[in-house]
């Protein structure tokens, strides 16, 4: 790695010195197509400070990276954002050998750390709005709990306008390109929102206190510098403008129609209710479980207004694949949907409850009762889901 991995100047005082991960396709959960990066920061102060590290595996790329511009032993202070371990699983082994002379975290991150490793040294709190001094410099932290973990913080560095913002502003992209300039800006939006949706979207209401925090400071950004995929120079507006998009939860005029199928009669009537809401200029995400994983359901979400959702009933169950995406979409908590729950079974029938139970746990508006149909839908069957989709149409146009 020595000699051939090297640093990238994000500004006059920092670099970047993470890693990039081409091969992950699954961070917990979210399936992650295009890979990841893990970023971290190398801030040339009279006292030089390293802003997060990466991924244990990743440990030697970072120093490496560091050794392009510096002696990594020579870095005084390490400041800790987040203490999920894609940004300190190499902590431990990183500290032993740089041995600087001071290590950061917020007060939760100092106490989740503890949790998480064991150090023969102290773990400085600082504290939400303290300053540490880094010599001709200064880097001011302010605590964004639940942002996405209760020990996350922002750090910024006036001197370059330069904001440190973790998880914040991610997205999952393994590119050579280290700014968004230089990526499409389909690929941008496209990967920003799944991360939201996949990552973020529990904690929108804290999202949307932390903008008006920020916004209220008075302080410029010209550079945003997340822990994954690219560094914002171009368009910092426009992610902050997508964050508050997301986190007000507005709904769409977009239904998300998702169902697992054994004998295609559950297809049917996704089908037929998909086209009631169209007929209604309701814009339908159809998807089969057999087709879709469950991070691009949430994805889809994000911006809908409409969930409804299919099932057989399988040994009086909904099938697993359904209980996959609703379980991690309970999880995700999104918000100001209206939907219905449908489905064919043989003889027992129970799976429309059981999906309309996890609606209603999601506080999905539910204008009517789930759709039973026995066996293979006939053509009036079929109506009835094409009904059923303009009713929930109708409703959503209400809304918006
Ligand atoms: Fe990228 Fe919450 O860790």
């Amino acid at each position: 790695m020595k000699d051939v991995m090297r640093a990238v100047k994000v500004s006059d005082h920092v670099y970047w010195v993470g890693a990039v991960d081409w091969n992950i396709r699954d961070f917990h959960g979210y399936t992650t197509k295009r890979g990841s990066t893990y970023n971290a920061y190398l801030v040339l102060a009279e006292k030089p400070t390293l802003i997060d590290t990466v991924k244990s595996p990743f440990r030697e790329e970072m120093l490496a990276r560091v050794g392009s511009v510096m002696d990594p032993r020579d870095i005084s202070v390490i400041v800790s954002n987040h203490t999920e371990m894609d940004h300190t699983g190499a902590l431990p082994e990183v500290i032993r050998y740089i041995d600087p002379d001071r290590v950061y975290a917020s007060p939760t991150g100092v106490k989740a750390l503890s949790e998480h490793f064991s150090f023969d040294r102290e773990i400085i709190a600082v504290k939400d709005g303290e300053s540490i001094g880094l010599g001709n410099m200064d880097l001011a932290c302010w605590e964004t709990r639940m942002l996405h973990w209760p020990d996350s913080m922002f750090s910024y560095l006036a001197k370059d306008k330069l904001l440190f913002s973790q998880d914040a502003f991610g997205m999952h992209l393994a590119t050579s390109a280290r700014f968004d300039d230089e990526i499409e800006p389909a690929i941008l939006d496209y990967e920003a929102a799944t991360y939201y949706a996949n990552i973020l979207l529990p904690y929108s209401p804290q999202v949307l206190k932390l903008l008006d925090r920020v916004g209220g400071l008075g302080v410029e950004f010209r550079i945003v510098a997340p822990d994954h995929g690219p560094v914002w120079r171009k368009d910092i507006g426009g992610i902050i403008d997508s964050y508050g998009r997301w986190a007000a939860q507005e709904p769409t005029k977009k239904a998300v129609v998702v169902y697992a199928t054994m004998w295609h009669s559950t297809e049917s009537m996704a089908r037929a209710l998909s086209e009631g809401l169209i007929d209604k200029g309701i814009t339908v995400k159809l998807m089969s479980m057999e087709a879709v994983h469950r991070s691009d359901v949430a994805y889809e979400v994000l911006d809908a207004g409409i969930l409804a959702v299919g099932s057989p009933t399988l040994n009086n169950n909904i099938f697993p694949s359904m209980a996959d995406v609703l379980t991690y979409l309970k999880g995700l908590r999104p918000r100001n949907l209206v939907g219905a729950a449908f489905g064919s079974y043989g003889w027992s029938g129970e799976s429309v409850k059981q999906l309309e139970t996890y609606l209603a746990d999601m506080k999905v508006e539910l204008p009517c009762e789930g759709l039973r149909i026995k066996h293979v839908p006939d053509s009036s069957s079929l109506k009835q889901c094409y009904d059923l989709g303009g009713l929930l149409a109708d409703r959503l146009l209400e809304r918006v």
